[in-house]
């Protein structure tokens, strides 16, 4: 069987070739596409467009498949954890004993800001939003270092010492990105602790005591930054590869990707979440009502943490989640109405044909919210762990990008739809 694929346009027959993934995945090479037709496509929303190839992330979505550089998410879930697991999405491979104490090594020695940056976070009004300032701040981290100022790949200082000062300081920011909005003293890091442990730390001490840091919320914190960590080209990693495809420096790349997470259809729906089951209880809704709305394509509702682009049978990160979430509540003895409402509607939706025939199931950031609240995380900055979490798929996906010796500037094409020639009428003679 011919492994190109043929095209009729205008009469006459043009030859595309195809290309296949390592695990069957086929696409269709367009790129020769308008030189040789004068065509373009066009897919609103890039729902069959591959923008890239790329060996990180692995997702079948039909069958609720996730891998990071092979390995399933399941396993990654169980028996590692966050810092080793972005250390084999950024590098490739899982780290030997001495890379893991090397790469922890220069978290510690990275995880302090520039003392002037202090200066930026008073500028922020009170209840300004954390993702706001978390974006604004690691742009700005990069004007108090003359490589990142003057970046050009290849040509910096050791991207290494980028990588683990960008992934250590994310959790320095976000942690004082909320403290500032709190209007709270700022608090530093530990250097005796761990990567989560320290987050939690800087979030919740006072200068006056530590933090209680339950192995439990440890635990759970560490997981949901671990199922976040990659997901291949959703709309915040597309948007870091766009922004480095420019060459910018890495840590403007991944500020560009904080923006794009930020909206309520993509890391946003976590606080989305939240802010509708809690709705949903104050109204005094079993969820029956909420599902009959979301529905209704002129409620302006949806059930958040329903649906994905890509999985169309089961989120496997969301299977995990609630398990974790069922176990996490038991063991910190609470009880939570948001809980029973979410399974609730999770149990409605699952049986009802909308969603149904429409493959809507739950998603990541279905319970994610639910234990993050059970922990003590503020609803403001559930967006804000989900960043942290995604921070080492942006970094590989830059690194990726980088590597690439054919890669070129990301600039798709349109079909202009506007007016034709016009006329330019003066000031005076317009109505
Ligand atoms: N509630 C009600 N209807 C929905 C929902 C929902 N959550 N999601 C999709 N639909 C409907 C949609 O209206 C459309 O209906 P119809 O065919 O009658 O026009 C159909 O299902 C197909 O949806 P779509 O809009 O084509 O799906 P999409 O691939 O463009 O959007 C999505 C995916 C995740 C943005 C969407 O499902 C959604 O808005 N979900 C709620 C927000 C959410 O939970 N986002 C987090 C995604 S997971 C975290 C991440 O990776 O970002």
């Amino acid at each position: 069987m011919s492994n190109e694929a043929k095209l009729e346009l205008d009469g006459k027959t043009f030859t595309l070739p195809t290309l296949t993934g390592s695990e069957n995945e086929k696409a269709v090479d367009i790129s020769a596409l308008r030189a040789n037709t004068g065509y373009i496509t066009i897919d609103d929303g890039y729902g069959n467009t591959g923008s890239c190839t790329s060996n990180i992330t692995f997702i079948d979505g039909d069958k609720g498949i996730l891998r990071y550089r092979g390995i399933p998410i399941e396993e990654l879930a169980e028996k590692s954890n966050f810092v080793e697991t972005a250390y084999l999405i950024i590098y490739g491979e899982l780290p030997n004993h001495a890379q893991l104490k090397k790469f922890s090594d220069l978290f510690t020695e990275n995880q302090y800001l520039h003392e002037d940056m202090k200066f930026h976070f008073q500028g922020f009004p009170g209840g300004a939003h954390p993702m706001a300032i978390l974006s604004a701040m690691i742009n700005a981290a990069s004007c108090f270092d003359d490589d990142l100022m003057r970046w050009q790949w290849g040509r910096n200082k050791q991207f290494d010492i980028y990588v683990a000062r960008l992934l250590s300081q994310v959790r320095t920011i976000a942690a004082y990105s909320y403290r500032k909005s709190k209007g709270l003293p700022l608090i530093y890091p530990k250097q005796s602790y761990k990567y989560t442990a320290n987050f939690l730390h800087m979030l919740f001490s006072t200068p006056y005591e530590d933090f209680e840091l339950k192995p439990e919320v440890v635990k759970a914190l560490d997981l949901i930054f671990l199922l976040h960590a990659d997901h291949e080209q959703n709309c915040s990693t597309s948007t870091v590869r766009m922004v480095a495809s420019s060459q910018a420096n890495l840590f403007a790349s991944c500020a560009a990707g904080v923006c794009a997470l930020w909206g309520p259809l993509h890391g946003g729906a976590n606080q989305a979440v939240l802010e509708m089951l809690a709705q949903i209880h104050k109204e005094g809704d079993d969820g029956s009502k909420f599902i009959t709305a979301a529905k209704d394509k002129n409620s302006g509702k949806k059930l958040m943490g329903f649906g994905h682009r890509v999985y169309k049978n089961h989120d496997p990160r969301a299977k995990i989640i609630k398990k974790a979430c069922d176990e996490v509540l038991s063991k910190l003895h609470i009880t939570d109405p948001l809980l029973d409402i979410a399974k609730k509607l999770e149990e409605a939706a699952l049986k009802d044909p909308y969603f149904v025939e429409r493959k809507l199931y739950p998603n990541v950031d279905f319970y994610s919210g639910i234990i993050m609240r059970a922990i003590g995380i503020p609803v403001e900055m559930f967006t804000v762990i989900f960043a942290i979490g995604r921070m080492p798929g942006w970094i590989a996906n830059y690194k990726e990008i980088m590597e690439e010796p054919k890669s070129r500037i990301y600039r798709p094409r349109q079909i202009y739809t506007g007016k034709t020639i016009n006329e330019f009428v003066p000031l005076d003679k317009r109505k």
